[in-house]
């Protein structure tokens, strides 16, 4: 992401201090330029707000240029042309450091999020919000287009996998106001696809957090520029956020996922090298936990505690293989005692078996993440 202005701006007429940036992310939205803008401003002025409207194009080649530059003989209004760089959150993000008002507004061009409500969510972060979202969810929200059950269930269920990091009702939303506080404690912003209000909202850390129903209408020209890629990307981004949000509790909910397909891969061979080469079972016993534990070394490695590009392949291998080692024989170590010491557990010898799981875990976990996955020195995993 660059950081400089590149490409192309076009300034309209400039009224420092101005108080409301109104960023608008557009691709090929040249026709409906005309009448946000018109819109925007009449509702700034119609509240006595001092307002600037920052454009940030795709390149579109469409003609916004054209159409942002007689735009900017009336209006407070600048035009910022990406070149060789495409995608809605990167766009947002590129408008909001750009943006010079103490509000900042991040709205879809294509006359979908209603300009009217611009000042009732301006009104909210003066009275203390510290995000503000135009929902489609709560009471007095609607959506004009009649969406199919797909496209329904598709928002739902997109929308119901936040749930752990947001109350609010819809965070899918596009059209979101903040103060620039808010933005100023954004850290590590790494936005993938559509959902930069989520990402926002989840790494400034925004407490108090306000919805106002909007009226969501279909665009009015062009067409939406979301699809399936948009779709899977968000999951890789909610991912990351959840990653973010709950560290510790995503790589034990990681650690413990990756140990139980390891006990399935486990059964498998041990009945496989059984039945099909006629190994004898202790044998397929023993390779099989090799297997297993391998199965387990790399998903932890690419999944649980991202150390990806970690060079020392074999060696961090052999680590894992020796700490599951280790933890199998805490494991059996713990059912030998209660089952022989303990009055209790030699009639209950199950119950046993299942402290010696959680007692092999628990060293198995504790061992990769402080040993076997300890980050080196100086390198972060990405967030
Ligand atoms: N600069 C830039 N680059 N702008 C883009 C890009 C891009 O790659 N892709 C889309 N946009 C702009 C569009 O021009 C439009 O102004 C806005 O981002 C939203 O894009 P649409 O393609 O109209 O999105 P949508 O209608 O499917 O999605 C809307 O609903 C979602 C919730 O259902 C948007 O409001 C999303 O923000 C919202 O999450
Ligand atoms: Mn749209």
């Amino acid at each position: 992401m660059s950081n400089g202005p590149r490409g192309g701006i076009v300034s309209g007429t400039e009224t420092e201090p101005c108080r409301v940036s109104v960023i608008l992310p557009t691709y090929k939205e040249s026709k409906n330029l005309e009448e946000m803008a018109v819109r925007i401003f009449r509702s700034l002025d119609g509240a006595g707000l001092e307002g600037e409207c920052i454009v940030v194009d795709d390149d579109s080649g469409d003609g916004t240029e054209a159409v942002c530059s007689e735009l900017a003989g009336t209006y407070n209004l600048r035009l910022i042309v990406r070149k060789g760089e495409r995608g809605l959150s990167t766009a947002v993000l590129r408008g909001l450091r750009e943006a010079r008002g103490d509000v900042l507004v991040v709205m879809d061009a294509d006359l979908s999020h209603p300009p009217e409500k611009i000042c009732e969510m301006v009104r909210r972060v003066r009275d203390g919000a510290e995000f503000v979202l135009g929902s489609r969810y709560v009471e007095g929200g609607e959506i004009e287009e009649h969406w199919g059950l797909y496209r329904k269930l598709n928002s739902k269920v997109a929308t119901g996998l936040a749930c752990l990091l947001t109350n609010l009702k819809d965070p899918m939303s596009g059209f979101f106001c903040i103060p620039r506080s808010t933005w100023d404690r954004c850290r590590d912003l790494s936005p993938l696809g559509y959902k930069i209000a989520l990402e926002i909202l989840v790494k400034s850390g925004a407490k108090r957090t306000s919805e106002v129903p909007i009226f969501f209408s279909r665009r009015k020209y062009g067409e939406s520029k979301m699809n399936l890629r948009e779709q899977l990307l968000y999951l890789r981004h909610l991912g990351r956020l959840y990653r973010y949000r709950y560290p510790g509790e995503i790589e034990l909910l990681a650690f413990l996922l990756v140990g139980s397909t390891g006990v399935v891969v486990d059964t498998i061979f041990y009945f496989l090298f059984q039945y099909l080469f006629g190994i004898s079972h202790l044998v397929a016993r023993a390779v099989s936990f090799f297997i297993a534990a391998t199965w387990n070394w790399y998903w932890n490695r690419v999944v649980t505690f991202l150390q990806g590009g970690s060079p020392r392949f074999a060696f961090q291998w052999a680590r894992f293989i020796a700490a599951s080692t280790v933890s199998f024989l805490f494991n059996w170590g713990t059912y030998y005692l209660l089952t022989t010491r303990v009055p209790y557990f030699v009639v209950h010898k199950y119950v046993a078996l299942l402290v010696g799981v959680v007692v092999g875990t628990t060293s198995n976990f504790t061992l990769s993440k402080y040993i076997v996955f300890r980050e080196p020195e100086g390198r972060r995993a990405p967030t």
